[in-house]
């Protein structure tokens, strides 16, 4: 590893002013290498340091802290924080004064929720989203079809995996003049890794948009600055910065835009006023009429440790870290051969650093081009220790893009009717010109490392020449990224 280290040094100098992220795993990710993981699922998660798990401990120790929302002692001490930690996010995405609102929620989907259910949706409304995202922006479309919004997809390049801006364009110009339209995508595909123009946010609202980021799988690796790109809604789970506490996320509002969010109910918590006899209520401003209930008030102090344990090691620093750990897994990965020269492995979204960040899809190959099962290749990179991801990452549309899945593939699945599973699909795809329903996702982060990278490249050239690991008997010829009968 030693000579491969030095030479991806060379190629990667900027990798070594990172080395400050080295003595913390050393010294707070310590049970990583104990305990010999490769964790390369960052996308699905962050990992936490010690010293946040510790400062939290702390805290509630030495504290008490009781339900928010009325005045006593130990409930005044719970809001103040709470506050302070809302006031601290804001901050951290550096939110001019008053610009936006900070709405707690469970985790992004809930967050998406938010803006699914109260978004005025109705006749002569739009919901534009790109192919590319995550299946909590996709879920949103059954609120805008259900309230006759009208829903619609723009799609994505290949092979690339990067929105087809001029389709895009020609959808933003459909928006319903004095009606209202929104567009939703993601800033980082959580399938590709392609980092989206966040320019299509000032782009869309000039065509009359508000626009819905998605930025759960952005953040963990990339400044954003909402003094400079300022979306309506912004989506987040703070385990994918991270890693603890988990069942906090969060929801971003542009102030001007709560005025138009009508909520489908009111709970305890958000309400200013309610009567039984009167069958009335009147919603508490801002953030508060969308936290419904009692909010997870313990762990949200952490969510500032956490910000701070960010800060502290410099989210540019990460995003050159994770730059350079990419390239290279990249080229290296691009390199295996088997004996007979044939690739080893096809990438699907771009092939360099190029506007993507660390995560990377991928799918294997045997020699004579026969896809490898992906939940195989899990488990034995699981019996070495390698956490990977496989399937498809809730991400259906990147993944059918990616994979050249047609609708004649896709109503094959439907009419399976309600026993189809991802499994299913995938078998039923193998019979349909050995397609791929899935993929294998490895994704990086804060505290990867060289040693991950070149642990997984070993892991990927131990499958060179293997030929039990096939899926059938039909082959994909990779190069060409088109399908191929046995033998042709
Ligand atoms: C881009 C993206 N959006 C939304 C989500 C949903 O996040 P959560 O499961 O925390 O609600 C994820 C999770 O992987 C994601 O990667």
């Amino acid at each position: 590893m030693d000579a491969a280290r030095a030479e991806f040094l060379l190629k990667y100098p900027e990798y070594e002013r990172t080395g400050h992220i080295d003595a913390l795993r050393a010294s707070e990710y310590s049970r990583l290498d104990a305990l010999g993981q490769i964790y390369l699922d960052y996308t699905g998660g962050s990992l936490y340091g010690e010293s946040q798990v510790r400062q939290h401990i702390d805290l509630l120790n030495l504290h008490v802290f009781g339900n928010p929302h009325s005045a006593n002692p130990t409930s005044a001490a719970t809001t103040d924080l709470v506050e302070r930690t809302r006031r601290h996010v804001l901050q951290y995405f550096n939110a001019p004064p008053g610009e936006y609102v900070a709405v707690f929620t469970g985790n992004a989907s809930g967050a998406l929720k938010h803006v699914g259910e109260s978004y005025p949706f109705a006749e002569g409304a739009r919901y534009l989203l790109t192919v590319d995202n995550h299946n909590s922006v996709n879920g949103i479309r059954e609120f805008a079809r259900a309230r006759g919004a009208a829903v619609e997809y723009a799609p994505l390049t290949t092979p690339d995996l990067r929105i087809d801006i001029p389709r895009l364009q020609a959808l933003l110009g459909n928006a319903g003049r004095g009606r209202h339209n929104l567009f939703a995508f993601p800033a980082q595909s959580n399938f590709s890794g392609v980092k989206h123009p966040l320019d299509l946010v000032e782009r869309a609202h000039a065509s009359g948009w508000d626009v819905l980021l998605d930025a759960a799988a952005f953040v963990p690796t990339n400044r954003l600055d909402l003094a400079v790109v300022q979306p309506e809604f912004v989506a987040i789970s703070f385990y994918k910065m991270f890693g603890y506490p988990t069942g906090v996320g969060c929801l971003l509002v542009r102030s001007p835009v709560l005025s138009k969010l009508t909520r489908p109910w009111f709970a305890g918590g958000t309400v200013n006023f309610a009567t039984v006899r009167g069958r009335a209520h009147v919603l508490a401003p801002r953030e508060a009429a969308f936290e419904d209930g009692t909010l997870d008030y313990l762990s949200i102090p952490a969510v500032e440790i956490g910000l701070r344990h960010v800060e502290s090691i410099g989210v540019d620093a990460i995003q050159t870290r994770v730059g350079c750990l990419t390239g290279w897994l990249l080229e290296r990965l691009l390199g295996l051969r088997h004996g007979n020269g044939r690739p080893m492995v096809r990438i699907y979204g771009p092939a360099d650093t190029t506007r993507r960040g660390g995560t990377i899809a991928m799918n294997l190959y045997d020699p004579q081009g026969s896809l490898l099962d992906y939940a195989r290749v899990e488990e034995l990179a699981g019996q070495q220790g390698i956490s990977l991801r496989t399937g498809c990452f809730c991400n259906p549309g990147a993944g059918e893009t990616a994979e050249g899945l047609t609708d004649e593939d896709i109503q094959v699945g439907l009419e399976a009717g309600t026993d189809i599973t991802l499994t299913r699909f995938r078998e039923m795809m193998r019979h349909r010109g050995g397609k791929s329903a899935g993929a294998i996702r490895v994704s990086l982060g804060l505290m990867s490392n060289f040693a991950d990278v070149y642990r997984f490249v070993g892991f990927a050239a131990g499958l060179r020449d293997q030929t039990r690991l096939a899926m059938g008997d039909v082959t994909f010829d990779i190069g060409a990224c088109r399908v191929l009968r046995d033998g042709s």
